[in-house]
């Protein structure tokens, strides 16, 4: 093993968490020491798939770290269960990387944050959809066309998904639009300020909960991002990744989701592209990120603002008001103070009562972190 191996526990050996597993079994970037999976039936399916029946297997992280010696840990629960193991694999001074969201709730992803502070370990959410290297490239030609102020993306599709997402209160809001809301970010090198968003549910929609919204954001620099989408538009559909279009001050780019991105007039863009692209990419980024020791995209700090949009378009939605994103992120800290009381977690207390202004903590944690990872990808 190479001085840049990472060994890694994988918990939840389910769709993701397969892929997960293939990918560090098989880059170099990554030791796999063992699966973890409630249903060890499945943890031990997962290694049995990779050719490696010799690996251990446990039904809770806390079994499996009595047996194993790791550096990390890749948590790709459910996301009812994505703070029970993050919080624990934090507090056993061990790096975290997770699938998105950070938490079922902005509340529990701000306690995870203040967490990954306390012990001082790194804890990135893979945001996968940022790592396309179509969307690199829109944003290198949109890089092009002066100031930006205005970037839309249209979704629509038609998926009988049953299960679960048929049945939830805000499917498309909760479930699908964290993947462009944060892709809107990465594009206008900006974050969100204040959204006003209305939810609906199309008179045919097969779901229970609101299937259609349309969202608008302000952005810091003043730039607005426009997203309309549905999951109950059979026809035309657009592409998983949605439609999107930048306008800035001498041109416009566009994206189909699937096809090279254009703008008028055409820029010379630039744009390096990905060494992995997708899951693959946030992995070795973390990687990367642990051996560098900065940060590197999808870093708790950075990514909770895209959770943020989600749950402030919800409430938005709700209220039928504009909604400050500072003021969700403020009313995320104060429950998650009350809930680490209630759990008797006075670490975790007494890091968020020494935040201050939750939004201000954020900007300022992420001016001072040391950045770059993402450029070191080609290191490990
Ligand atoms: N980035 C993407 O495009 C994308 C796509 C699909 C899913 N996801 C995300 O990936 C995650 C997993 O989704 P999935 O489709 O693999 O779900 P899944 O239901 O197929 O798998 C989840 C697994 O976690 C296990 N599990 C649940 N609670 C656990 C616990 N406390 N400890 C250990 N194991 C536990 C379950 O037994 C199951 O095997 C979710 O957070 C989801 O949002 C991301």
């Amino acid at each position: 093993m190479s001085a840049r191996t990472l060994r890694v526990v994988v918990v939840g050996a389910g769709n993701m968490g397969r892929r997960w597993i293939s990918i560090a079994e098989e880059s170099a970037a990554f030791e796999l020491v063992g699966v973890v999976d409630i249903f060890t039936g499945g943890a031990r399916a997962a290694v049995e798939a990779i050719g490696r029946p010799d690996l251990p297997v446990a039904a809770t992280l806390a079994e499996m770290l009595e047996r194993v010696e790791t550096d990390a840990v890749a948590n790709v629960t459910i996301p009812a269960a994505h703070f029970g193991v993050t919080v624990t694999a934090l507090a056993r001074g061990l790096h975290v990387v997770s699938e998105k969201p950070a938490a079922a709730t902005l509340a529990e992803s701000v306690a995870l944050t203040a967490a990954s502070e306390a012990h001082d370990r790194l804890f990135v959410v893979s945001q996968s959809r940022r790592h396309n290297s179509q969307l690199h490239e829109l944003k290198s030609q949109a890089s092009g066309l002066g100031r930006l102020g205005i970037a839309t993306t249209e979704f629509f599709r038609a998926p009988h998904f049953g299960g679960f997402r048929d049945e939830m209160a805000h499917p498309l809001l909760l479930d699908m639009a964290i993947h462009p809301f944060d892709s809107a970010r990465f594009l206008l090198d900006a974050d969100p300020v204040a959204v006003y968003c209305e939810e609906y549910n199309p008179s045919w929609s097969w779901y229970a909960g609101d299937a259609a919204a349309t969202a608008i954001f302000e952005m810091t620099g003043g730039a607005r991002y426009i997203y309309t989408g549905s999951w109950a538009s059979p026809g035309a559909e657009t592409s998983w990744n949605g439609s999107w279009r930048v306008s800035g001050e001498n041109g416009s780019a566009m994206w189909n989701g699937d096809e090279p991105p254009r703008s008028e007039p055409e820029t010379q863009a630039a744009s390096e592209g990905l060494r992995y692209g997708g899951v693959a990419e946030s992995l070795h980024s973390f990687a990367a990120a642990v051996h560098v020791g900065g940060t590197c995209s999808g870093e708790v700090h950075e990514n909770i603002l895209s959770l943020a949009m989600v749950e402030a378009a919800v409430i938005s939605a709700r209220r039928g008001q504009r909604i400050r994103i500072d003021d969700v992120l403020e009313e995320a800290r104060a429950e998650a103070i009350r809930a680490a009381a209630e759990r008797g977690d006075e670490q975790i207390r007494a890091v968020l009562d020494g935040w201050g202004d939750a939004g201000e903590h954020l900007r300022a944690w992420r001016a001072t972190s040391p950045a770059g990872a993402d450029l070191d990808v080609a290191r490990v």
